[in-house]
Parts: structure tokens; C-alpha cells; sequence
């Protein structure tokens, strides 16, 4: 019997490989970078699976260059790399890597928080500089943590975590969702429901936790910014996309907010010429919320039994659309 054909497109931590490599023949695209569009598309022509990573785009027109294709599996929570709808008309499934880095990815929101609303890597940087002469009473004046008033918007599993740390610092937590959570679940996070307007007007800390989607695009701009204290912090760990960068370079340089943590930037990797690393007040970091070697291991085993579990025509663990084997059988 053949073996299926399976294209990974970056280098992930070797269990996953070897996972996959006793079921498939594997080829593993070498480089750092991730492959070029064309090249992509190339090795999909005689694919059964793809192990991608959010950087590369699965769109109609590989997907119609993809004839055996029938799993994609994305070493990540997120998928707005991949055209769902049109995989789904395909019945190609679609893996994903939700829970294995919630706590891991709720952990660095939090460091991120911390990190703005102290003047960590900025503190950090003065002392390397050999800046420090004195102790000053004046020096890195940050905001306090504990007892402020956290804004969570996109309460789903990372947005929950990041709830229950917010509870050891004795903070409030407000939350927004298009999904309202029961009295109970409000009551176990010691969460309180409140519109957009609001959450913005009152919370000390603004926390994304959102999807990228169309209704999401650009959620956080000039209007929401007007709206949020001068003394807070937004921290992004979701998407780019989420936040309109050019709206908040001006919130940070005009000290409308305080300061902002992001991972995440609208283009990846963000610029070196981008205007907002000109500025004190924001610790950017190169997208690695999940980045823990525990959680990158474990996403790299869970990526690897979805890809397995797909090209065995079964519905994998941790599938965005299910639905996507019945349209195959029908
Ligand atoms: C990272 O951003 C992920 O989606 O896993």
C-alpha cells in the first residue's frame, strides 16, 4: 500500500516528526522563513496532508492545486491562515492546536500586563545603559496591578486563564464577548459581564483574547482609545489585526493610554522603520505567547495526531470543521 504524502512546512520539535513519519512520507521544508507561496503550492500538488503553520496561507487556489489533499493541520490555536469555508466544501479538514497553550499563552498576556504597566523592559534597558546612578522616588512610576480593574474582550479559553490570575492579584474583571457566559460560569470566573463602551470607560487593564475575523478587524481604534482611561494598559495577545497599530501609535506617543503589551502586530514581523518601536511606552514582543518548550512540544504532538487522524478519514481531536467529512461523504 502507498504511503500518503505529507508536506510540513517548517521545522517543529521532533516528536510531532516523528509521529507523522512513521505513518507518511514526510518532506520538511528547512528554512527559518517560511516557504515561499509558489513553492507551496508546488509541494500541495501531490499532498494527502499539510502541517502548517500560521504564517502560511491555505486559500482557494491551493486548495484546487491540492486534488488528494485532506487534512491541514495548523501548529496553532488560530486559523485565520486557512480558508475554513473553502475546506470545508473540499472536505479537507482542519486541525488546530486550542487548549495544549491556553495557560502557556495566558501566562505571557499577563507577563505583558505586568511588563507596560511597570516599565520592565525599559527599566532594563536604563540599567544595561549604565543609566542608574541613584535610588530616585520618582524613577519608573508604573501603575499598580493589584486591586485595578481588568477588561478581558474574547472571554474563550485564554480569556478565562487570564481571569483566574487576574483573581491573585485581587483585581476586578469585566469581560466582553458576543457570547455571554451563564450566571454560574460568571460566578465560578468571578467574571461581570459589560458592553464594549463600558468595559473601555471603567477597566484600569484591556486584555484581547478575540479571533481575527471580519467583525473583529480593527475592533480597537481611535474611538475605543478615546474612550480608555489615561492611565491604562491594552495588552494583545490574539491578533494583529485586532487593533488599528496606526490609532495606537498615536494613542501611546499623545499619552491618551499608558502604555500597551503586544505580541502580535498587524504586519509579522513588524518593520524595524515601524514608528511604534520608537516609543518608551510599549513592550513588543515577536508573536511567542505559546512559546514555552513544554507547550511547543505538546502543540507539535497534537498537530502531528491530527494529521494522522485526518488522513485516516477520521474527524482529529481539535477540528475547526467537522462538518467537513460529511461533506466529503456526501
Ligand atoms: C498563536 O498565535 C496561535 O494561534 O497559536
Amino acid at each position: 500500500m502507498t504511503r500518503p504524502r505529507v508536506y510540513v512546512t517548517r521545522r517543529i520539535p521532533q516528536e510531532g516528526l516523528d509521529m507523522i513519519a512513521q505513518v507518511a512520507d514526510i518532506e520538511v521544508w528547512p528554512e527559518e522563513l517560511p516557504p515561499p507561496y509558489a513553492l507551496l503550492l508546488e509541494k500541495a500538488r501531490d499532498a494527502d496532508g499539510l502541517l502548517t503553520l500560521l504564517t502560511d496561507r491555505i486559500d482557494a487556489s491551493l486548495m484546487d492545486a491540492a486534488p488528494k489533499l485532506r487534512v491541514v493541520s495548523n501548529c496553532a490555536v488560530g486559523f485565520d491562515n486557512i480558508d475554513i469555508a473553502e475546506a470545508t466544501k473540499r472536505g479537507i479538514m482542519v486541525g488546530n492546536t486550542s487548549e495544549v497553550l491556553t495557560e502557556t499563552t495566558a501566562d505571557f498576556a499577563f507577563a505583558l500586563l505586568m511588563a507596560a504597566a511597570r516599565h520592565v523592559t525599559e527599566a532594563d534597558a536604563f540599567t544595561r545603559k549604565g543609566k542608574w546612578k541613584t535610588w530616585g522616588s520618582q524613577l519608573f512610576l508604573g501603575q499598580d496591578i493589584h486591586h485595578a480593574t481588568l477588561g478581558i474582550i474574547g472571554l474563550g479559553r485564554i480569556g478565562a486563564e487570564m481571569a483566574k490570575r487576574a483573581k491573585g492579584f485581587n483585581m476586578r474583571v469585566l469581560y466582553y464577548d458576543t457570547h455571554r457566559r451563564t450566571d454560574e460560569e460568571e460566578k465560578e470566573l468571578g467574571v461581570e459581564y459589560a458592553d464594549l463602551k463600558t468595559l473601555l470607560c471603567n477597566c484600569d487593564f484591556v486584555s484581547l483574547h478575540t479571533p481575527l475575523l471580519p467583525q473583529t478587524h480593527h475592533m480597537i481604534g481611535a474611538a475605543e482609545f478615546a474612550l480608555m482611561k489615561s492611565t491604562a494598559v491594552l495588552v494583545n495577545t490574539s491578533r494583529g489585526p485586532v487593533v488599528d497599530e496606526k490609532s495606537l501609535y498615536k494613542a501611546l506617543k499623545s499619552r491618551r493610554i499608558f502604555a500597551a503589551g503586544i505580541d502580535v502586530t498587524e504586519t509579522e514581523p513588524i518593520s524595524p522603520d515601524d514608528p511604534l518601536l520608537t516609543l518608551d511606552n510599549i513592550v513588543i514582543t515577536p508573536h511567542i505567547a505559546s512559546a514555552s518548550i513544554n507547550t511547543r512540544r505538546n502543540m507539535a504532538i497534537i498537530t502531528a495526531q491530527n494529521l494522522i487522524a485526518g488522513l485516516r478519514g477520521e474527524v482529529p481531536s481539535n477540528c475547526v470543521n467537522p462538518e467537513a467529512l460529511r461533506s466529503k461523504n456526501e
